[in-house]
């Protein structure tokens, strides 16, 4: 569905996406005839989730844009994946970028918006210049710009670069980032969907969102439905990293089974590695033992029911050779860098953190600071302007309540008794 020319000759061009795939026929289909309404209808019906963490119904989100209202409105794509161990949207930018442009279109089209942006780090240079090189070739070939398809719908497409920060990940922070100022989240609400991009109505999708849409207009809701669960439809990039036989992007149903994503996909652990821990959705997820990965299956749902989360679909599996007090200490340092300071739950909270973690590295900390990790984070959560906050928080009480021996071992030896 998403990864579709991935293999073919030149399968990031224009030509390989329309001639192979029947690449811009949901555009063309889209503004030759159905009404706006009937697009986020359709999507409402597909179940589409947000790829982007929080798992939000695209077509909801959709329909909150006001209808009746005059003057701009923006699509952003989201394109920052600033999540650690998140590379999905790169790869998909590279392998298949003019999908993301033809569901940039049908997005704009359903909420109204004659302007769009799609968001890169500036770091990502190779992707940057696959996208750029995509959108040059969607307009030489009329499918951006004016009158579409004849339709008289006019979209244009700007590619932005930020200057690289995980907050910019976050859709106010995006924003702001996106009008020239200091990357910093806002409060919501408003939401951007009624006030976002210079106080206009503003949809903020994931890069993976707006590529699932040509293909739920060409085949329909229904059949989006065939592949993965009730609550959890279609297909998911997972970034799948550590010490595996093929570490990668895979694209498999919703509810697939972690041990298939693991063993067939990946190629199962390198020899000599066993798992020690996974994380399942990026570094912001709470972390699963080995005995929590059984019968464990890639959706939303069962993630829920685990207490963590699908997030971006960046799945860290963590060998017998890691650290997981040295694991803990880059995962808090770097949320304590990203931290935009705004809210004192987070700008302290990250800062003590990180400071109780330097003392079990260099074995200076008491042996109750390890407790005091966990109170820390839990007075970090749910009060503050963005959810990065919470992002850092609830990692961190996992790694407490899941590995706090091997914390105290590693306070009291050093190393934790590992091999490096
Ligand atoms: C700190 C932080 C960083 C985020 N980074 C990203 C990101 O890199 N890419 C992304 O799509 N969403 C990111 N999000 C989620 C966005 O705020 C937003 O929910 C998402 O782009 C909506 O798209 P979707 O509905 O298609 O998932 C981040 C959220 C937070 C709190
Ligand atoms: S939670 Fe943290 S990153 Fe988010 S706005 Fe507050 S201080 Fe900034």
């Amino acid at each position: 569905m998403i990864l579709q020319t991935e293999g073919l000759p030149d399968q990031h061009s224009l030509k390989t996406y329309v001639e192979k795939v029947n690449g811009y026929t949901a555009a063309r289909k889209v503004l030759g005839g159905m009404s706006r309404e009937q697009v986020i209808e359709e999507v409402k019906q597909a179940g589409l989730r947000g790829r982007g963490g929080a798992g939000f119904l695209t077509g909801l989100k959709w329909s909150f844009v006001p209808k009746d209202i005059t003057g701009p409105k923006y699509l952003i794509c989201n394109n920052d994946e600033s999540e650690p161990g998140t590379f999905k949207d790169r790869y998909l930018c590279i392998t298949n970028p003019h999908q993301v442009i033809e569901g940039m279109i049908i997005a704009a089209y359903a909420i109204g918006a004659n302007k769009g942006y799609i968001y890169t780090r500036w770091e990502y240079q190779e992707e940057i210049r696959y996208l750029e090189n995509a959108i040059k070739e969607a307009y030489d070939a009329g499918l951006l710009g004016k009158n579409l398809f004849g339709s008289g719908f006019d979209f244009d497409l700007d590619h932005y670069t930020g200057a690289g920060a995980y907050i910019c990940g976050e859709e106010t922070g995006l924003i702001s980032s996106l009008e020239g100022k200091k990357g910093q989240p806002k409060v919501k609400p408003p939401f951007p969907a009624v006030s976002g991009y210079l106080s206009r109505p503003t949809i903020v999708n994931n890069t993976e969102t707006l590529a699932n849409v040509p293909w739920i207009i060409n085949n329909g809701a229904k059949a989006f439905r065939q592949f993965g669960t009730e609550k959890s439809p279609g297909t998911k990039l997972f970034s799948i990293s550590g010490a595996l036989n093929k570490p990668g992007v895979y694209e498999v149903p919703l509810g697939y089974p972690f041990a298939s994503l693991l063993n067939i996909e990946a190629g199962g652990m390198q020899p000599g590695r066993t798992l020690k821990a996974l994380i399942p959705g990026g570094a912001s997820a709470p972390v699963l033992t080995p005995a929590e990965c059984e019968g464990l299956t890639m959706d939303f749902e069962a993630m829920a029911q685990r207490n963590t989360m699908l997030g971006s679909g960046a799945v860290m599996v963590i060998d017998d050779r890691q650290s997981m007090a040295e694991l803990l200490k880059v995962t808090i340092e770097f949320f304590a860098h990203e931290s935009c300071g705004q809210c004192t739950p987070c700008r302290e909270g990250t800062g003590w953190l990180n400071n109780i973690m330097d003392g079990i590295m260099d074995r200076s900390a008491k042996p109750d600071n390890i407790a005091r990790l966990g109170s820390v984070a839990r007075n970090m959560g749910g009060k503050t302007i963005c959810a990065l906050s919470d992002a850092c928080a609830m990692p961190v009480m996992s790694y407490v309540q899941k590995f706090s021996g091997e914390l105290q071992a590693y306070l009291a030896a050093g190393s934790g008794g590992h091999s490096k």
